[in-house]
Formats: C-alpha cells, sequence, structure tokens
C-alpha cells in the first residue's frame, strides 16, 4: 500500500486548528483538537449588532471524526464578552479544486431582550465563508 490516504495517515487538510478568516473580515483562532474531536479558540468579529467594541471572544467546539472520508463536519458557540449574545456555528470543511480548506458555515445570533414578548426578534441567522489566514505548510 503506497501513497494513498488511509487511517494511519490521515488528511493534515481539515483540521480546524489554526487562524481563520471569513467574508465579514472577523478572524478566529481555533486551538489543537483533541482526541475526542472538541478544541477551544477566540474570535474577533469584524461587525456586531450591538453599539459596543467588539473584543476577543472565546469560543468551544467540536469537529467530527476526521476518517478516510474526509471533509469534516463541526460546531462552535461564541461567548460574545462584550454582548449578551451568543452565537453558534454550524457547518463542513471542504477541499476546492486547488486544494484549499473552505469552511461553509451557517450561524444563529442569539440577542438578550428583556420580554417573551420580545423573543420573536431575538435570533438571527446567517452564513459565512472561512479561509485560512496563514495557509499551513
Ligand atoms: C453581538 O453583536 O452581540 C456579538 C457579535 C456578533 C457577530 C456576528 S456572529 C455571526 C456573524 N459572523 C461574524 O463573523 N460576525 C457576525
Amino acid at each position: 500500500l503506497c501513497c494513498g490516504t488511509n487511517a494511519e495517515s490521515p488528511p493534515l487538510q481539515c483540521v480546524l486548528t489554526g487562524k481563520w478568516t471569513n467574508d465579514l473580515g472577523s478572524s478566529m483562532t481555533i486551538g489543537a483538537v483533541n482526541g475526542k474531536g472538541e478544541f477551544t479558540g477566540s474570535y474577533h468579529t469584524a461587525v456586531t449588532a450591538t453599539t459596543n467594541e467588539p473584543t476577543v471572544s472565546p469560543l468551544q467546539g467540536s469537529q467530527h471524526r476526521t476518517n478516510q472520508k474526509g471533509q469534516p463536519t463541526f460546531g462552535f458557540t461564541v461567548n460574545w464578552n462584550f454582548s449578551d449574545s451568543i452565537t453558534v456555528f454550524t457547518g463542513q470543511c471542504f477541499v476546492d479544486k486547488n486544494g484549499k480548506e473552505v469552511l461553509k458555515t451557517m450561524w444563529l445570533l442569539r440577542s438578550r431582550v428583556e420580554n417573551m414578548k420580545d423573543d420573536w426578534k431575538a435570533t438571527r441567522v446567517g452564513t459565512n465563508v472561512f479561509v485560512r489566514l496563514q495557509p499551513q505548510k
């Protein structure tokens, strides 16, 4: 057996560890992914739904096992430390035809509202596409 991708040497691509940027100009740094697929990191958003100045906020997530199929799904939560909001992201890592990793995500941003009657307007939804900020060797 030579040179293919197999269980002994999984693809180096689509492990989320590293620095990423998205189409809004936000950036995030993801630390080591542990044996259970769990990771932590930090998120610097370029935009906010509030009038506050964004500060770097913690994220926690998990990535599906990176088996021979590759292109794993993942999810993470950002607990914004400059607002009362939380965002959850879910997505999949793809390797495009040029071998470039792309994270295609959808997110839900939950804002705090004072009353239950305002619940209807408390959740925003959207998509973000992330690419590596410093492509890895
Ligand atoms: C807030 O405004 O209360 C917190 C910041 C929310 C930023 C959102 S999360 C989804 C979207 N993607 C980003 O990179 N930033 C915005």
